[in-house]
């Protein structure tokens, strides 16, 4: 695995994609989201109408791609970036990635995506599942209110309407879900390095993991 990997897990609202796309932006790194690859399963899962609770009928994936580029997720060559973040899709998506044959399907992809040059992937299980021989892992975490009022905030931004409690819901039933899965569940990896960025400002969570970044770096000479 030729460059530098760099994993970064969390639950929801952490801070997770846009901390790694800083950090891909500032070192001139390659960013990987794969919570938007599983987003985009469920996307088109809900528009080819399957039953959703039905494994098999994921099948559709042997014949999809899901490529994320350049902070874009396409299916096949159609940009869905923005359709992926609908209430449908967050609603389904914990499901969705609750599937062995789905997990698969992605995970090898990720793993493909990283194989060559310097790469920070954000997710569930990359410290765990898709790069455990990662240079360096992250566990982001922050305390649920603090996170559901990120989300709120983005929320609003983009013009959604949204309760905050509603917001705290859908975080903690998704917290809920995906660290008790079965299937590679949020967890964090024994050797990963824990932040807590409740009280930190972006820039610093940032500046922080370049950081670690940076002296990992300097122990691969020693
Ligand atoms: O990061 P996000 O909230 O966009 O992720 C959406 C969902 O995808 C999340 O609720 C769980 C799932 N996911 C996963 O199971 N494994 C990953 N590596 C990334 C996301």
């Amino acid at each position: 695995m030729p460059g530098y990997k760099l994993a970064i897990d969390g639950p929801a609202g952490s801070g997770k994609s846009t901390i790694s796309s800083l950090i891909a932006k500032k070192l001139g790194w390659t960013h990987i989201d794969t919570g938007a690859m599983y987003r985009a399963v469920t996307l088109l899962a809900i528009e080819k109408g399957i039953n959703l609770n039905d494994e098999a009928s994921y099948r559709f994936l042997e014949s999809s791609l899901i490529h994320y580029d350049s902070n874009r997720i396409f299916i096949d060559d159609r940009d869905v970036t923005e359709a992926i973040r609908s209430e449908a899709v967050t609603h389904h998506v914990s499901l969705v990635s609750s599937f062995p044959y789905v997990r698969k399907k992605l995970v090898q992809l990720q793993q493909r995506a990283a194989l060559n040059g310097n790469i920070v992937m954000d997710g569930r299980d990359i410290g765990t599942v898709v790069l455990p021989k990662a240079d360096l892992k992250i566990f982001l975490t922050a305390n649920v209110e603090e996170r559901a009022k990120r989300r709120f905030k983005e929320n609003v931004k983009k013009g959604k309407q949204a309760q905050i409690s509603q917001v705290i819901e859908d975080i903690v039933n998704r917290d809920q879900k995906d660290s008790t899965r079965k299937e590679s569940p949020l967890r964090k990896a024994s050797d990963a390095v824990e932040l807590d960025t409740t009280y930190l400002t972006i820039e610093q969570v940032v500046n922080k993991i370049i950081e670690l970044t940076d002296k990992k770096e300097n122990n691969h000479g020693v």
